[in-house]
């Protein structure tokens, strides 16, 4: 961003220098109580150890109750008691929820379904995001909010709207229509331009000016593809503009008070990479459901995301369940430990601040059922006493604050593609981008390698090892990247689908990959999707090395020719027998590899785990038990190892030998055998030696 008062060094500084350590919170709705509460609020936030919390998210209402008559005497009483209590806010800008009276006025501000329903008030977020009087009612009380509270001594960071593309990813009203055409215009300077890159002539489309050009509402068969993309990046880029524009009155006030939003781990509508460089600090909110099997690991994918978009800078776990959410069909609430462990998972994975949404439930309202750090039982709870153990726990290790995960492994995500590759009309609706990163990602995870996840145009010359996991949409120049770091002895995994189109969603001739056929010396002739529950036997090829991963494979088998590359797994069976299914070629200095199905998770983590050894990649230490997650954050002269025991098993403990003898942190820094013992959902947080620098920052008013 061009921006010289954009100094997030600065700004990232000064968070931590006032959180004096990992931070604890929670969003916090006082709001929603009598004004008595707070009292014990105060005082159970002071035996939790809460240091922060995100407030007055949905206090629009409140604080502008009628057209510019703000109303602060609530929040200031509350922002005073924080101050009081050395409570950091992160102060919402309040823009996430229109209050009635601006769509009493204002009607056209609702958002409109591609089916042309217009989107109710009553819930939240209910807002187009090309409105301009939206985007100026919101400008108007970001100044009065900023205005009112910039020197107060409560304010910490911003939080701007929040969860920006939940609810409402695109609005295909006519003031986002109108928007469009003039981001079109923005985008392409002529229609010619427009047309080539939409592919027009095909059902004749072809456009004669940009006033004829529409979102792409519901239709009698598929819209435009290229317009489903660009419609997609449209509507990624008019919610930015939103938190753009809140952000610039935010910084011209406060240029010292960092700003941040919350983004939703895994939602599709809002582009991180695109947005991260906007951002002083990354915030996420994660709620991996407890029911789900190996859910952590997708969480874990989630962390790596964001950290990674962040310049690999700590980041804030803005929202996590303590225990059950209430909008699933059914709601797990968390067995005793797994908020915890996986509290000190996001810290293990660069968390410096770890938030819950929320600090206590409404009594009514749509979020009652949602769990909280003070249920409605009171604090005489298992939830209160679990979030108050951690809060104190993570009181003891400051040396975490600032430190950072060096990882040799790349995992290319991008949202682009992904849009692209969830587009109707495919060869099949089952491939789908965050099930194929996982695909990819998990088998590292079990493997025990640290693993970054950087978009393509991210500099891979520190990882050794970069994966391309079914990355549909690929430019030739990221292409190019691509083979340019396996000649330089680099090594690449691609899957299936991967550089199959352009950033216009047209298809790369030549034969599939287009971009990547060279570096993987193979070529794809047809994709072969197969039925669900289908699956093909899969042989791994004499002479490719050990025990060459066998098994089955689902959801495609493409036709491969090999074009310099050699089959290191072959597909079995009668009609298929000796085809390649995945592929090594050498490649100037380096390797790489190309998988035509997807393997079962014993072949893919075979698959994996070669390409670790050409790559000369090790996991995070050599010998991990499963279910054992290790990640190692550095500091300036020392790290600290974090284990975690993801193991559901109830018999046994698990066993870990450190290469060196570690100190434990958790236990007032006793020095530890170089064998750590495990109990399921346990966590150990290990110093590197025995006298690690003070941290650098220091509690400020606690
Ligand atoms: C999101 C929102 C919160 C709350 C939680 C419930 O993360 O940001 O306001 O609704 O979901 O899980």
């Amino acid at each position: 961003m061009n921006d010289t008062t954009h100094r997030p060094a600065d700004r990232q500084a000064a968070l931590r220098a006032r959180l004096g350590g990992i931070g604890l919170g929670a969003d916090y709705n006082p709001d929603q109580w009598p004004e008595a509460t707070r009292t014990e609020d105060l005082a159970l936030m002071a035996r939790a150890g809460v240091t922060v919390v995100n407030l007055a998210i949905f206090a629009g209402a409140r604080v502008e109750p009628a057209r510019d008559a703000y109303d602060f005497t609530y929040f200031d009483r509350v922002m005073d008691d924080l101050a009081a209590h050395g409570i950091t806010a992160d102060l919402a800008t309040m823009t996430a929820a229109p209050p009635p009276w601006l769509v009493t006025e204002h009607p056209e501000v609702l958002p409109v379904t591609a089916d042309g329903v217009v989107l109710s008030p009553g819930g939240r977020r209910h807002f187009c995001p090309s409105s301009p009087v939206f985007r100026d009612r919101a400008a108007r009380l970001v100044e009065a909010v900023a205005t009112h509270y910039r020197d107060h001594p409560a304010l910490g960071l911003w939080h701007v709207g929040n969860e920006y593309g939940c609810h409402v990813a695109e609005c295909f009203c006519d003031t986002s229509a109108a928007d469009f055409r003039r981001w079109l215009g923005e985008r392409y300077n002529s229609v010619d331009a427009l047309n080539d890159a939409w592919s027009t002539d095909f059902w004749s489309q072809r456009y004669a000016s940009f006033d004829q050009i529409l979102p792409p509402r519901t239709a009698p068969t598929y819209p435009n593809p290229s317009q489903q993309l660009d419609f997609k990046r449209f509507g990624n880029d008019a919610l930015r503009t939103c938190f753009e524009t809140e952000t610039a009155i935010l910084r011209r006030i406060t240029p010292d008070v960092p700003v941040t939003t919350n983004f939703l781990a895994g939602l599709k509508s809002v582009d991180i990479y695109d947005w991260a460089p906007t951002m002083d600090v990354l915030s996420l909110d994660s709620y991996p459901d407890p029911n789900r099997d190996q859910a952590h690991i997708g969480a874990a994918m989630s962390y790596d995301t964001i950290r990674c978009a962040g310049g690999g800078e700590p980041w804030l776990l803005t929202e996590q369940a303590p225990s059950a959410v209430n909008w699933r069909s059914r709601n797990a609430a968390k067995s005793p430990g797994r908020t915890r462990l996986w509290s000190w998972q996001a810290v293990a994975q660069g968390a410096d601040v770890i938030m819950y949404f929320q600090w206590r439930p409404s009594r009514g309202g749509a979020e009652k059922f949602h769990s909280r750090m003070v249920p409605h039982a009171g604090p005489d709870t298992r939830v209160f006493r679990d979030v108050a153990d951690l809060g104190r726990e993570l009181a003891r290790v400051p040396e975490l604050v600032g430190t950072r995960i060096h990882n040799r492994v790349a995992l290319l995500s991008d949202w682009h593609s992904r849009w692209a590759l969830e587009l109707d009309s495919h060869p099949s609706d089952a491939v789908r981008h965050s099930d194929r990163a996982l695909d990819h990602y998990a088998p590292l995870f079990d493997l025990g390698v640290g693993v970054d996840v950087v978009h393509p145009s991210a500099d891979l010359s520190d990882y050794r090892l970069v994966i391309v996991p079914s990355l549909y949409l690929l430019s030739t120049e990221h292409a190019d990247r691509l083979s340019r770091f396996v000649a330089g002895g680099g090594s690449l995994v691609v899957s299936f689908f991967s550089g199959i189109v352009d950033e216009c969603d047209r298809v790369h001739l030549g034969g599939y990959p287009g971009p990547l056929r060279e570096v993987l010396g193979i070529s794809v002739e047809e994709f072969r999707p197969a039925d669900a529950g289908v699956v093909f036997p899969l042989q791994g090829v004499s002479g490719s090395g050990d025990a060459p991963p066998t098994g089955t494979g689902d959801l495609r088998r493409e036709d491969v020719t090999l074009k310099g590359a050699r089959a290191e797994v072959e597909f079995a069976g009668a009609e298929w027998a000796g085809r390649p299914a995945a592929t090594v070629h050498t490649h100037g200095a380096g390797i790489a590899r190309y998988i035509a199905t997807r393997p079962d998770t014993a072949a893919m983590r075979g698959l994996i785990a070669r390409a670790c050894a050409d790559a000369g990649v090790e996991p995070v230490l050599p010998v991990l038990p499963r279910g054992v997650q290790a990640s190692i954050r550095t500091g300036d002269g020392y790290d600290v190892l974090v284990l975690l025991d993801h193991a559901d098993h109830a018999d046994h403990a698990d066993e870990v030998e450190l290469p060196t003898p570690r100190r434990d942190l958790l236990a007032d820094g006793q020095p530890t055998t170089r064998r750590v013992t495990l109990a399921p959902q346990a966590v150990a947080v290990l110093g590197s030696h025995p006298t690690e620098p003070a941290p650098t920052t220091t509690p400020e008013s606690a």
